[in-house]
């Protein structure tokens, strides 16, 4: 009988502990906005979303220079139509504007 208090010590330090930690965010890939599923879509088939995350704060400009690269250089498939809601996503979540 003497192991019942422990056993509902223990029972109570797991229910604190998990209080502690949370489940991480159902989409951590990108900032939540409108145009986050176009990056999500079209900019993590080859690389993590970590490559663009942790740029510095692009201007605009900046931004369309690296798409243009990710295009014409290494062939990432980007409907035309999807380019500018594209980059005003990454302009104002990842870009100077964001700050
Ligand atoms: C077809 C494959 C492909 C797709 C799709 C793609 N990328 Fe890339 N990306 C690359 C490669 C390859 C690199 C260079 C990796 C390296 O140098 O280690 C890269 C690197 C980058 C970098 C790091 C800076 C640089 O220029 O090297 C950024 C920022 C980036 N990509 C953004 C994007 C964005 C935004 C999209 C969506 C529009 C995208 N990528 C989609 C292939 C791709």
């Amino acid at each position: 009988m003497k192991q019942i208090p422990i056993a509902i010590f223990a029972c109570t330090a797991i229910a604190v502990a998990a209080d502690d930690w949370k489940l991480p965010d159902e989409n951590p890939a990108f900032k939540a906005a409108p145009g986050a599923e176009l990056v999500q879509a079209n900019c993590i088939m080859c690389h993590s979303h970590e490559y663009i995350t942790t740029q510095p704060a692009f201007t605009r400009d900046q931004w369309k220079a690296s798409v243009a690269k990710m295009q014409a250089k290494y062939g990432a498939p980007l409907p035309p139509e999807k380019v500018d809601a594209l980059l005003n996503y990454l302009a104002q979540s990842y870009g100077k504007a964001a700050k």
